[in-house]
């Protein structure tokens, strides 16, 4: 069994991406379990960007095959252009080497219009949502009146069922004095898609199944991070799905025995887009400083990232939460020419010592941070690809982040080239 699975520990834009697509060179199958387009992952192969929402980030390897699993939600028309565009990257997808969850919930127009409206009608309670219809359709799920990709293959029966989903919206429309949406505006438009995407859908857990074998080796992507896990994050400021490693298993089919290995990505400092408590976002010089030289501009929106120093309580919690085994260390290089490099090993609420995430929305905005600086290094540590090249000061501060959040580091990144990685252990060795 060499079932890896890898996720955020933070709020997203660990680096996922750049990982992922490094470790897929060994796998056979990359999976995405949770999320959907609101996810933005990019990665930089020589001289070619790739920027992926949907599609698994083992698109690039030639032999490795993606799978979208059942607990990702689907906007087919987004599907579709995501797939168009990685092909004109001479990225060849086919069925041969994509397959979807036919059981995966779609997301339509009219759960992004939702998603946007409430978020427009909100006031200083924003959740900072991407649009992309990603709570809305999950509620639906839920709800039992969502549409999954299997219904795309039924005529009658589809426009049925959207008419229903519609009709259950439009009330809401209504009375909010909104333009009521009409189902055959769309049924035509998603009939046409489902028939182009049919070679690709599949009864997916048949496949996840097939693999789970130790013959293979199988990567889980997570999108988003633990913060943002509807259960375990900042509710209510978190996405719709769980984003711990457990949902791998929810999210394709597979019992909590089958995973090997879990690896946390996890950011050398702190970023947050969109609304909701971060107890070491630094609005001042460091913070401007840290989203300036990390180029934090989020990937979907283009918004501007939050920008703070560490945060060991929240990557421990999350360890925790998730099992990790390991962690992989994104952006080192980003702390370059900082003098002094603070990491957060506590926080104060009122006058108590703790050192967890409290669950309450009160007492997660009043607590603060206490730090412990570190010296920072001299020079640039940019593509480095080997641990002994790193100054001492960058190994204290890696070796310090392992003590504190409990977990041991596998993987360095030291920009987002694929390459410029610095392996300390192979997670599919240990699986
Ligand atoms: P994801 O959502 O977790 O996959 O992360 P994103 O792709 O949204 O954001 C991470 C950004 O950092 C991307 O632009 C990556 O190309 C970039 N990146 C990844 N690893 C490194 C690194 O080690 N150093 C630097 N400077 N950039 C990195
Ligand atoms: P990746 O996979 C960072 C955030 C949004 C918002 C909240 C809810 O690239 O790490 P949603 O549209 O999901 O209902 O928005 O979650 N969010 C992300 N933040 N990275 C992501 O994905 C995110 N996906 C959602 O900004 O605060
Ligand atoms: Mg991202």
């Amino acid at each position: 069994m060499s079932n890896v699975v890898v996720i955020g520990t933070q709020w997203g834009d660990e680096g996922k991406g750049k990982i992922v697509d490094w470790l897929s060179e060994k796998a056979h199958l990359v999976v995405r379990f949770q999320g959907g387009h609101n996810a933005g992952h990019t990665l930089v192969v020589d001289d070619k960007i790739f920027k992926l929402s949907l599609l698994p980030s083992g698109v690039v390897r030639e032999k490795t095959i993606i799978l979208i699993g059942n607990g990702v939600v689907i906007d087919p028309f987004h599907l579709k252009k995501e797939i168009d565009e990685i092909n004109n990257q001479n990225i060849a997808i086919s069925p041969e080497n994509l397959i979807i969850s036919d059981s995966a919930f779609l997301i339509l127009p009219i759960h992004q219009l939702i998603d946007k409206l409430r978020e427009n009608k909100k006031n200083d309670d924003k959740i900072g949502t991407t649009g992309r219809g990603i709570g809305p359709t999950y509620e639906d799920k839920v709800g039992r009146r969502g549409i999954r990709i299997c219904d795309l293959y039924n005529r009658e029966d589809l426009l049925i069922k959207i008419s229903k989903l519609y009709d259950f919206h439009n009330i809401w429309l209504k009375a909010m004095g909104e333009k009521c949406l009409d189902p055959n505006d769309i049924f035509e438009k998603l009939w046409d898609l489902g028939q182009k995407l049919k070679a690709f859908v599949q009864p997916s857990w048949l496949i996840i199944n097939k693999y789970n074998d130790p013959l293979y080796n199988v990567l889980y992507e997570g999108a988003q991070g633990t913060f943002l896990d509807v259960d375990h994050g900042t509710y209510p400021y978190v996405t719709s799905s769980n984003t711990i490693a457990s949902q791998a298993g929810i999210g394709v089919g597979l019992g909590p025995t089958s995973i090997a290995y879990t690896v946390g990505i996890t950011k050398a400092y702190t970023t947050r887009v969109g609304s909701g408590p971060f107890p070491t976002e630094d609005t001042g010089t460091d913070g401007i400083e840290l989203g300036k030289r990390g180029h934090e501009f989020g990937t979907v929106t283009g918004r501007q990232r939050r920008c703070g120093w560490f945060d060991a309580v929240l990557v421990k919690q999350a360890v925790s939460l998730s099992s990790i085994n390991g962690i992989a260390l994104t952006k080192l290089d980003v702390l370059d020419g900082f003098r002094e490099i603070k990491i957060c090993t506590g926080y104060k609420l009122d006058d108590k010592m703790i050192n967890y995430l409290p669950s309450s929305q009160e007492e997660q905005k009043k607590i603060k941070p206490i730090y412990e600086v570190l010296k920072g290094w001299k020079g640039s540590i940019v593509g480095l690809r080997k641990l002994s090249d790193l100054p001492e000061e960058a190994k204290n501060y890696v070796k310090k982040i392992q003590e504190l959040v409990g977990s041991e580091i596998i993987l360095i990144s030291t920009s987002p080239e694929r390459s410029d990685t610095i392996y300390i252990k192979d997670p599919f060795d240990f699986s």
